[in-house]
């Protein structure tokens, strides 16, 4: 492919810019000398048009709801393989060997008990905390339990930061989750696989035996297969963000669970399920559709719409058919939510709005009603996502720290605040454009005395 070519309005050439070629998907017009050779930088909120960086592990085609792990479909992935082996495939690039396989099962296995003195970390937290609060500040701890491992620049400890980190983040998210409820802590146990030992770290109480179910640890590994990776998505572009300034991977993971913590984003799951339990019944659905559109109304239809995908999310069909196999599996029959939720999908699909903005159901739209299934409060499913999105961020944080071409992130700006003036005694200061009031609404705690009362 040609070079692009910039020229000024009299037409005369500024200077070209190499074409870099993707795989497969867009190529990227190099404009890293853009500013030093023309002197003007590109302005694009959001990131829409822009790559920030190589990446050799996850692709999407949003036009055609496409979405490959190094190169393998996510439903072959969902059919065949394992969280773990995921894992693996995510950070190394191949799927494993049945001994790679076993080396690094025993690995994240191995690694999965915490310091014994975090439980006194969590003790430190109000009981009716969000799961995400405790998860954001005993993964950010954790560097100051394993400071052993987190030399950035030495590649064996970044290989044990990232085996701690996957087989922490189980233990992590089920403690958050007991500390809650005001149940003792369940230790992990190392004969089970992944997705059990999960849910027996979640669900077991000393006071009597449990088993997982396999039904149940099967739907568990779906879900943390669909949500692992997305490419560069905010909370994966943050990780890297973080780790571009050589901060350590607990620190970096730390930072992903807080983005991804937004409602927009990670937090989206739990609000589907919240929005379809208080829409309550099919009459209120047409309502629910007309203040989406409305935009006057900050109503938005959670579980709709995505930055990249302009046609159905691929992980929200391998959801839906994940939640179909689990209600049949499980003889729950109909369940009202999720006659709900299709009958919420049917009526936006056929309308012009939802229609002409290329609006689908995205991978939260049915995540949260499996989690519901599997008997997890709705308050814990952001945190379950930041479980299985820790192998997606230590992908990325890794193929970032090997990248010979990575800086460290430091976007420009399009300036648009005043130019350099004299300084302005108080005397003379003019109330304009100093919005100094706190916008209406009831009184905050301890508002009254720094408000001046
Ligand atoms: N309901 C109603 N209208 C919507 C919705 C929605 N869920 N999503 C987008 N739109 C509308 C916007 O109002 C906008 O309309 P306009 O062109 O008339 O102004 C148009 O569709 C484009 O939307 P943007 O907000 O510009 O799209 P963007 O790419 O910035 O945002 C996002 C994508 C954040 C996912 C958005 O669709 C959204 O808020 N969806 C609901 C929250 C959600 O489900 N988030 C989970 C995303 S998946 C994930 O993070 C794991």
């Amino acid at each position: 492919m040609a070079d692009y070519t910039l020229h000024d309005p009299d037409g005369r050439t500024v200077a070209r810019f190499p074409v870099l070629d993707a795989t497969v998907g867009a190529n990227s017009v190099d404009v890293r000398a853009l500013l030093d050779t023309a002197g003007i930088t590109t302005y694009d909120p959001g990131f829409s048009s822009t790559s920030s960086c190589n990446s050799a592990i996850t692709f999407v085609d949003g036009d055609n709801g496409v979405l490959l792990y190094r190169g393998y479909s996510i439903d072959q992935l969902v059919e065949h393989s394992s969280f773990v082996e995921v894992a693996y495939l995510l950070l190394f690039g191949e799927l494993p060997t049945p001994a790679q396989l076993q080396s690094f099962t025993h690995d994240v296995t191995y690694h999965s008990m915490l310091h014994e003195q975090l439980s006194s970390f969590y003790r430190g937290f109000r009981r009716d905390a969000h799961p995400m609060a405790v998860l954001l500040g005993v993964v950010g701890a954790l560097s100051a339990f394993y400071p052993d491992s987190i030399d950035v620049f030495d590649p064996r400890q970044r290989l044990v930061s990232i085996e701690r980190l996957i087989a922490k983040m189980p233990t992590i998210t089920a403690m958050a989750y007991k500390y809650t409820i005001g149940q003792p802590f369940v230790y992990p146990r190392n004969d089970l696989d992944y997705c059990s030992n999960f849910l027996h770290m979640m669900f077991s109480v000393p006071a009597e035996p449990y088993e997982p179910s396999k039904i149940l640890s099967k739907a568990m590994n779906a879900l943390l297969i669909v949500q692992a990776d997305h490419e560069q998505n905010a909370s994966t572009s943050t990780v890297r963000t973080v780790g571009s300034s050589r901060a350590n991977p607990f620190a970096c993971v730390a930072a992903g669970i807080s983005s991804l913590w937004g409602p927009i984003h990670g937090g989206a799951n739990e609000a589907v399920v919240n929005m379809l339990q208080e829409l309550g019944s099919k009459a209120n659905l047409p309502d629910a559709i007309r203040r989406a559109k409305d935009k006057n109304d900050p109503f938005r239809l959670m579980g709709f719409g995505h930055r990249v995908y302009k046609s159905y999310d691929p992980r929200a069909k391998v959801m839906r058919r994940i939640y179909e196999e689990l209600l049949e599996e499980l003889d729950l029959g109909n369940d009202p939510l999720f006659e709900l939720a299709k009958e919420l999908e049917r009526l936006a699909l056929e309308d012009d709005y939802f229609v002409q903005r290329k609006l689908y159901p995205n991978v939260d739209f049915y995540s949260g009603l499996i989690m519901k299934a599997i008997g997890i409060p709705i308050n814990m499913f952001t945190a379950i996502f930041a479980l299985s999105r820790t192998v997606g961020w230590l992908s990325h944080w890794k193929e970032m720290i090997e990248d010979p071409d990575q800086r460290i992130t430091r976007p420009r700006q399009l300036y648009v605040g005043p130019a350099q003036r004299p300084y302005a005694d108080i005397a003379h200061r003019s109330v304009n454009g100093s919005p100094a009031k706190l916008p209406a609404g009831p009184a905050m705690p301890g508002e009254k005395s720094i408000v001046g009362g």
